[in-house]
């Protein structure tokens, strides 16, 4: 069972495709995490983000090694855990323009598919090209979308400071948001689209509990 889950950012891909997983007993592989992990290690080992030519000439650098457990999702580069620092303002920015080099793409991509065939039982895996590029046989497709504002207010509570303050401005981070969706969708290389056979399901509205109850139904169905 190989179920693709696509959409843009702040739609809850991660927390739907883990919760999913989890509760089928299937692995889960978080591709934005890799897409992270290469632009962090190429921010640390100083390679110009700004130039495409020099993305291309590292991309096959550094190890970047994923863990499948839904429960507890690793990433390293070059051995180290990169868990915590993909996750920072400096990655977030740099993310989109890495991604869009093809070397990288075809790199991460072949990354990507070794891991789905060797997932045993099955593997949940989330993205922005899964459905059209990675896994176009994929048993079951999902496309998630939510409006601009429900992403920004998601991603807003995601970031929190420790004082428990919204750590980013609302318009800040729509903004932000309406960026780098730009940027995935417009890129020549295997930009974010719906795949044609993908189930979209609009999550505005919904809870969390709702998405993943949804997406459940749909693989029982595919299965
Ligand atoms: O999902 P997440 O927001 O962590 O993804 C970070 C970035 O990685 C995206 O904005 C996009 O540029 C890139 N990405 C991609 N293809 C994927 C997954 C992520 O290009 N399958």
């Amino acid at each position: 069972m190989i179920v693709a889950i696509d959409g843009p950012s702040g739609t809850g891909k991660s927390s739907t495709s883990k919760a999913v997983a989890a509760q089928l007993g299937l692995s889960y592989l978080d591709t934005g995490a890799q897409y992270r992990a290469i632009t962090w290690w190429m921010l640390n080992n100083g390679v110009d983000v700004a130039d495409p030519d020099a993305i291309a000439a590292a991309a096959g650098k550094p190890s970047i090694v994923s863990g499948t457990d839904p429960l507890a999702p690793a990433i390293s580069a070059d051995g180290v855990d990169a868990s915590g620092p993909i996750r920072t303002p400096e990655v977030t920015a740099a993310v989109s323009a890495v991604s869009a080099v093809p070397e990288v793409r075809e790199r991460i991509t072949d990354l990507q598919r070794t891991i789905a065939a060797e997932a045993r039982g099955g593997i949940v895996v989330e993205g922005r090209d899964i459905g059209t590029t990675v896994l176009p046989d994929a048993d079951l497709k999902v496309f998630l979308t939510a409006s601009a504002e429900a992403r920004a207010a998601r991603r807003n509570g995601e970031l929190k400071s420790a004082d428990g303050k919204p750590a980013a401005d609302l318009a800040a981070t729509q903004q932000a948001l309406a960026a780098r969706d730009k940027a995935d969708s417009s890129r020549k290389t295997s930009p974010l689209k719906k795949a044609d056979d993908a189930v979209e399901v609009d999550t505005t509205e919904l809870t969390l509990e709702q998405v993943v109850e949804c997406v459940v139904t749909l693989v029982e169905k595919a299965a």
